[in-house]
Order: structure tokens, then sequence, then C-alpha cells
């Protein structure tokens, strides 16, 4: 499933070393496999231990590096090299490319360009597709109608994700106004999205793990904005950025959204390599549906990747079958949930989740096998929707917010 990538870096400064590391520490797709002070020392120790890519720093000593570079094409062959540098001496990087480097990264080392050359390097290694060499998958959970059930199935599939150890899950409440899995999670968080859109240059993986909100559950939380003032100033470019940063250190980033289908929900959807669309069986929640499919098939990619859960199934005073609504929507529904009124309520109202307030419950085994269908092989990711942004296609279609 994931394709983590392991790494051994040669670094002689201390400083730039910890601060490189710090940064890697923090990626879940890297694993830190050998750290070398000395260059002399450093091809036995990739031999010994044959990690997929070796980071050399250059700035120590250029032309011994450089001699080191060579060195490792010779006895780790399949070792990916990527250098780093303070100097953008033509030269230099030349020569580089020359001894065979692969990825020429400026020091200090940016998350960004971290992540991008590592996403290369895993292409070549594990074959093409963002998600297959990432190792995540952003989930966003739209809804047809106001109070279908998103925020309530985005809480707590957060939360039956991280049951599982190897995952790590983040939810981002995009429902900027009237959002509330903070609620649902019973937490005060310190920090939300706003304070991490405007500090999104100066923070590393650490940093933002520092400014989210762990649940007791192992779920990460980033709250929507505390003031209503606030959140014009989180634009789309903003979260996509976020949203960025949080590819690099979870495995699952969950993104519920609000009902508007504003440029920044679009923005949200564009990033996503799932999205889920949860409507009831009541018939202005399938017209929507209907309405929603119809727009989202005008952009590439976008219908593909998007999955109708139904919720509240077995609503007595429902008069829609389930086959009625599947005919109606044109598409099989990918996951039902039962209605729990009262479960559903106490989960609520008492900020715990599902998991812990009614583990045997049938909504609960409902979530969970959501949960384990989304991180199994059988749902591939679509990857990325190409080229168009969606942003500027789809923006205020629905009269969002510009
Ligand atoms: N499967 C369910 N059974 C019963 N009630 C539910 C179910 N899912 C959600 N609810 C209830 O519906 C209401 C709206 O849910 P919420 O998750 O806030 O919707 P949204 O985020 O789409 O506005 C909440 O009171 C919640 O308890
Ligand atoms: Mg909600």
């Amino acid at each position: 499933m994931k394709n983590v990538l392991r790494l051994a870096i040669v670094d002689p400064d201390d400083a730039s070393r910890e601060s490189t590391k710090s940064i890697l520490l923090g990626m879940d797709v890297v694993w830190l496999e050998a750290e070398c002070s000395r260059y002399d020392f450093f091809s036995d120790v990739v031999a010994q231990t044959h990690p997929d890519i070796s980071l050399v720093a250059l700035d120590g000593d250029p032309d011994r590096a450089l001699q080191l570079v060579s060195e490792l094409q010779l006895t780790s062959p399949d070792c990916a090299i990527l250098v780093t540098s303070s100097s953008n001496d033509g030269n230099l990087i030349l020569r580089a490319m020359r001894a065979g480097v692969k990825e020429f990264l400026t020091n200090p080392v940016q998350l960004n360009d971290l992540m991008a050359a590592l996403d290369r390097i895993g292409d070549q290694r594990f074959g093409g597709g963002d998600q297959g060499n990432r190792g995540c998958s952003v989930i966003a959970i739209a809804g047809a109608t106001g109070g279908v059930g998103s925020t309530s199935l985005a809480v707590n599939l957060g939360c039956a994700l991280a049951e599982n150890e190897q995952h790590s899950v983040v939810l981002m409440d995009l429902d900027m106004c009237l959002g509330d899995a903070d609620v649902f999670l019973d937490t005060i968080p310190e920090y939300t999205l706003v304070d991490v859109a405007q500090n999104i240059a100066r923070l590393d993986i650490t940093l933002l793990k520092r400014s989210l909100t762990k649940h007791s559950s192992g779920l990460f939380l980033l709250p929507r904005p505390v003031q209503l003032d606030d959140v014009a100033s989180v634009t789309p470019e903003d979260l996509t950025r976020v949203i960025g940063l949080m590819k690099a250190s979870f495995s699952h980033v969950l993104l519920d959204l609000s009902k508007s289908y504003s440029p920044l929900d679009m923005a949200a959807i564009e990033q996503a390599d799932h999205v889920l669309l949860i409507t009831q069986l009541d018939l202005p929640s399938l017209r929507n549906v209907v309405r929603l499919m119809m727009s989202f098939g005008e952009i590439e990619g976008l219908k593909e990747k998007t999955r109708v859960i139904v919720n509240r199934t077995g609503l007595q005073d429902s008069q829609i079958s389930m086959k009625k609504a599947e005919e109606t929507i044109g598409t099989e529904f990918y996951h039902r949930l039962p209605n729990d009124y009262r479960v559903m309520i106490e989960v609520r109202n008492n900020g715990v989740p599902l998991i812990e307030q009614a583990p045997k419950a049938a909504i609960t085994h409902a979530v969970r096998e959501l949960a384990s269908k989304l991180s199994g092989a059988e749902l591939e990711a679509v990857g990325e929707t190409g080229g168009s942004s969606i942003v500027s296609k789809l923006g205020g279609m629905f009269g969002g917010r510009k």
C-alpha cells in the first residue's frame, strides 16, 4: 500500500543536517535509515543499509562530496542521489549532474521542493501515480444538503481510520462559517486554519503538527476560523498549500466541506483523491445529487472519483426505496449508513466518537466498513484531475464565496 522511501543523509554541518532531518522526520513517506557527519564513511553505510535515496550535502567540501557521489554510483547503483547546496553556481550544478545526481536542492531545504523531488524519485522507483508513491489519500466529504450527516461521517470515519496504527489521519473543517467538527470531538483548539494558512511559509511539519489538536482516538483536527471576519482571509491557493503540507505527513487527509460549493470547497475537491457525496433518501437531497453529479461531470475526472453514500437508511418515514433512489441518481450507492438517531445524538452531544460511544452499534460497524473499503486496495486512486483548474471553472457556480 504505502511506499516509504528509505533515505540516508550525509552532511558535515550539524546545524544544516539537523534542519534537513527535522523536515524528513516529520514526513511519514520517508524513513531516515542512516545519518553521517563525514563523507569518508558514507559509501560503506549506504552499501550496508541499502537506502532508496542518498542525500548528500555539498557545502562541507564540494570536491570531496562530488567524489563521494561518483563512488556511490559504482558501489550502490540502485540508490538515487539527491544533493543539497546553498550555492547557485551553475558550474557546481553541472558537475553534480555529470556525477550522476538525480536531484539538486537549494539549502536550506524547503519542504515543497523536497516533496517534489521525492515524488519524482518515487515515480521512478515505484512506477507512476502520485497516490501510490506518496501513500496519502485525500478524502473530501461533501453533502447533498445541510444536515445530511457529512460532519458526523467525517469525524467518525477519521476516528475509525486512525484506529489502524499504520495510519496517520487529519481532519480539516472547511465549513468556514458554521463548522462544528471541534464540537463532535469535544476539543477547544488553540489554532485554526487561518493561523496555519497565514504562517504556511514558516511552517515545517513539526510545527504544523503542533498547530493541530490531537484527539485521544489519534485523529488530528484543524478547525475552521473562530471569527467570521477571518473567513475571507483564506484563499483557495492558501488552502491548496495547506493540503499539500498535510499530504506530506499524513496517510489520510479528510476534508469536511461546507454545503455552499464555494471556491474553497471546489479547491478541496480538486485536491481530493476521493469525494464522498452524502445524501439521504428524500427527494430534495436526491435531486441535488443529480444536479451536483451533472456539474461534476463537466470537470475532468471529478465524477469518476465521486462516490455517493446514503445516510440514515431504514428511516421509517422515508417513502423512497433504495432501488428507486439509485435509479434516480443513475448510480449505485457506494456505501450505506443506517439510521440511529439515539446513538448519533449521544455522539454529538457528548463529543465522543462512535468507536468509543457505541463500539457495537450497526452504524459504527458501517463506518468501520467504509474505513476499510477506503484504505483497501480495491479503491485505486483516480489521481490528479489534470490541467484545468476546477476552482476557476466552477467558482461561484453554486453561488459560493468569491
Ligand atoms: N446515521 C444517522 N442516524 C441518525 N442521525 C444522524 C445520522 N447521521 C447524522 N445524524 C444526525 O443528523 C444531524 C446532522 O448531522 P451533521 O453531521 O451535522 O450534518 P452536516 O454536517 O451534513 O450538516 C445531527 O444531529 C446528527 O446527529
Ligand atoms: Mg457539517
